[in-house]
């Protein structure tokens, strides 16, 4: 006996001459649509080429992702409302995500979260006025082993100090740097590490939302 699929709603044909996405995004968005059965199964990728294309989630956006997939905005609004990632107000050009669960607190992360509050002057949740720099704590970001860790547009630094953590705020401010490179930043700003990646990253993120080459949020580092 065979099931029959869920299948989405067929979109609106003309959906796409609406769109409020660039060319360039909106032909991003039907390579990935194209890589699933149902198109309603690329809600999260979209959501991130969302939040690339606007700088994070809005209502707009989140209704374009509706159409693409086929869905309702109520259902996709459920998706993005349960994942901390999805941002849906604005965040800085440099979002730091600072570790604090078990690991990471046993080895000072609360330590390093204050250091990296007081030296930058945003508290968790917030923004500096510039747009520059925005704080959180996480909870465990899949780097035990390198405890305590961080992230800066999701861009892993291990072995992390309340000092270290001061230079890394001091070095977004000054450096501005237009690709974030793990590698770097772990020389930088880390010590030890959980492991050694066998191959070198080549490439970075370009804003707050994670690095995914199909979403167009790399960079050559
Ligand atoms: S507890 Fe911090 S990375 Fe796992």
């Amino acid at each position: 006996m065979t099931h029959p699929r869920p299948e989405s709603h067929t979109p609106d044909p003309g959906f796409r001459e609406r769109s409020i996405w660039s060319k360039e995004t909106q032909e991003r968005a039907a390579r990935i649509v194209a890589r699933y059965p149902l198109r309603r199964s690329a809600v999260m990728p979209l959501l991130y080429l969302a939040m690339r294309e606007e700088g994070y989630l809005t209502d707009e956006g989140m209704e374009e992702v509706s159409r693409w997939c086929g869905i309702t905005p109520a259902q996709v609004y459920a998706v993005a409302s349960f994942y901390t990632m999805y941002k849906r107000e604005p965040v800085g050009r440099y979002l730091i995500s600072c570790c604090t669960s078990i690991s990471c607190m046993l080895l000072g992360s609360d330590e390093v979260m204050h250091s990296i509050e007081e030296s930058s002057g945003v508290p968790h949740g917030e923004t500096d006025e510039e747009g520059l720099v925005s704080v959180e704590h996480a909870e465990c970001i899949g780097a035990c082993g390198g405890a305590p860790a961080l992230q800066v547009n999701y861009e892993l630094i291990e072995g992390v100090t309340p000092e270290k953590a001061r230079d890394l705020v001091q070095w977004l401010r000054a450096a501005r740097p237009e690709v974030l490179d793990g590698d770097e930043m772990q020389q930088l700003f880390g010590t030890r590490r959980s492991f050694d990646w066998a191959i070198r990253e080549e490439e970075g993120a370009i804003g707050p939302y994670p690095a995914f080459g199909p979403l167009g949020t790399v960079g050559e580092s």
